[in-house]
């Protein structure tokens, strides 16, 4: 509810949505204290917070239109020679989301600032970083970089950017902007306080990216600079590549709105989203949607019926966006049930409610086409989102020390290494296989130990 200054307004339309007790105390504010709360009491919207969202069923799933391995190989010069032209006519930028609170990972940094480089101890922020700046080289155009943080972690990632400068982007190549929030929830849906005259908010999930990415006036910005393609990545993925001509070049011979990169999984069971056909659109599913029964449920020709997981990588179109926009489009709130630190009686106490969010890919359902592209697993895909032990940075480096070990072994480098041994290629030498592969002038035949290959 907006423009709402009067105070009665507020206290009725509060009282509608079983929202009044943030009211109590608000007497005892300081004045500009108070006049920022109550605007942010007055903006939010208690509706679709209290709306519950109809998960999907699994009634007539059917197999989403993926571009498989055979089909990639078939197509490749079609596909990279289109890819290659939108990259060389400016028409693809790439957007990173960096907010979120990395709870697992239990740090209160931004995740891109964390060290996660086999040899360098480079931060994932210059990993993410180094790979748009090897693209614009190569394909001699800034590429625009959009980097979406959270109110929480937006000055911090700024100021790293900054005293880094900007890892050898262009100023206006890197474009922040920060992500909205949402009240979170007590078990009986009443808004949480994290202090007085404060209420408890999360970042509004990866889904946020689009609704800012509007607000903020960027994606207006890129339609003016006639960009056609969004590469959408996400920071905790440190083998993400931004330098695919072919998935863009699948984009657009498929004029599909979205794009969405899958894996195949890797056994039935694999805690992921699907990708899948539910009636005439697209959809992901989440693991946590379906019973063990339907996880593993094979169709007349024996396969997997949720056969592909996504990891989280997209190209949208442009105009989709925009369509979308244009008709002033909200991804919906998902809630889940989460331990929260909240201000109660007068103190910090650890209660259970409910954390809201968007997630990006409710957007597939709403695209006339939206296709899947199968990748390999080990080139395109090391998360970090623990501390330990699965998808920590320690694996995702291993992940990666195995990546660039692959591609000095493919080059004819003959490789003897003990466990420990940690092998790095920069971005800056070459963010892909075929790059390296074009680069390398066998500089070293064998390798016995670690070994990092900068500019
Ligand atoms: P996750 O879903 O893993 O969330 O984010 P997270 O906040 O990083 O970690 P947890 O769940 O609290 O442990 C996947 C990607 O989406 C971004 C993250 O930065 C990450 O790149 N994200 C997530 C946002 O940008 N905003 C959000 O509100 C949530």
């Amino acid at each position: 509810m907006r423009n709402m200054t009067d105070a009665f307004a507020l206290a009725e339309h509060l009282a509608k949505h079983h929202q009044s007790h943030l009211l109590v105390g608000v007497a005892a504010l300081a004045e500009a204290e108070r006049t920022v709360y109550l605007a942010r009491l007055a903006e939010i919207d208690w509706l679709e917070l209290h709306h519950r969202l109809t998960l999907h069923t699994a009634g007539d799933v059917g197999p989403a239109r993926v571009l498989d391995q055979g089909e990639r190989q078939r197509r490749k010069v079609e596909l990279e020679a289109l890819g290659e032209s939108a990259y060389a006519a400016g028409q693809v930028a790439v957007l990173m989301v960096a907010g979120g609170q990395g709870t697992r990972l239990g740090s209160t940094a931004p995740k891109g600032c964390l060290p996660a480089a086999p040899h360098s101890g480079k931060s994932i922020y210059q990993l993410q970083a180094e790979k748009v700046l090897s693209l614009s080289r190569r394909v001699k155009k800034a590429v625009p970089f959009l980097v979406m943080t959270s109110p929480m972690t937006d000055g911090e990632t700024r100021e790293f950017f900054a005293a880094h400068s900007n890892f050898g982007l262009a100023k206006e190549q890197v474009r922040f902007f920060s992500q909205g929030t949402v009240p979170s929830l007590d078990q009986q849906d009443r808004a949480l306080m994290s202090g007085p005259g404060k209420l408890l908010e999360n970042p509004d999930g990866h889904g946020g990216c689009f609704t800012a990415l509007v607000k903020s006036g960027n994606l207006a910005r890129l339609r003016s600079e006639g960009v056609k393609q969004i590469v959408y990545i996400q920071v905790d993925n440190i083998l993400v590549p931004v330098d695919d001509a072919l998935m863009v070049g699948a984009a657009l011979a498929e004029k599909s709105d979205v794009l969405t990169k899958v894996l195949e999984k890797a056994n039935p069971d694999e805690k992921v989203g699907h990708l899948v056909k539910i009636g005439t659109r697209d959809a992901i599913i989440e693991y946590t949607e379906l019973t063990p029964e339907q996880t593993r449920s094979r169709n007349a020709q024996g396969d997997l019926v949720y056969r592909w997981g996504s990891p989280a990588m997209h190209c949208w179109s442009v105009d989709f966006l925009a369509g979308l926009a244009d008709r002033g489009y909200k991804l919906p709130l998902h809630r889940s049930g989460k331990p929260l630190k909240a201000w109660l009686d007068g103190k910090i106490q650890e209660v259970k409610g409910w954390k809201n969010e968007r997630f990006i890919f409710d957007l597939i359902p709403e695209a006339k086409t939206s296709i899947g592209l199968a990748i390999d697993r080990d080139d395109e895909f090391a998360p970090i989102k623990n501390a330990t032990g699965v998808d920590s940075p320690a694996s995702a480096v291993e992940l990666a020390h195995r990546q660039f070990a692959g591609w000095l072994a493919a080059a004819g480098v003959k490789l003897s290494l003990p466990p420990a041994a940690r092998i790095e290629i920069s971005p800056r030498f070459a963010a892909t296989k075929s790059q390296f592969l074009a680069r390398w002038d066998g500089r070293v035949k064998e390798l016995t130990g670690d070994y990092y290959l900068e500019e």
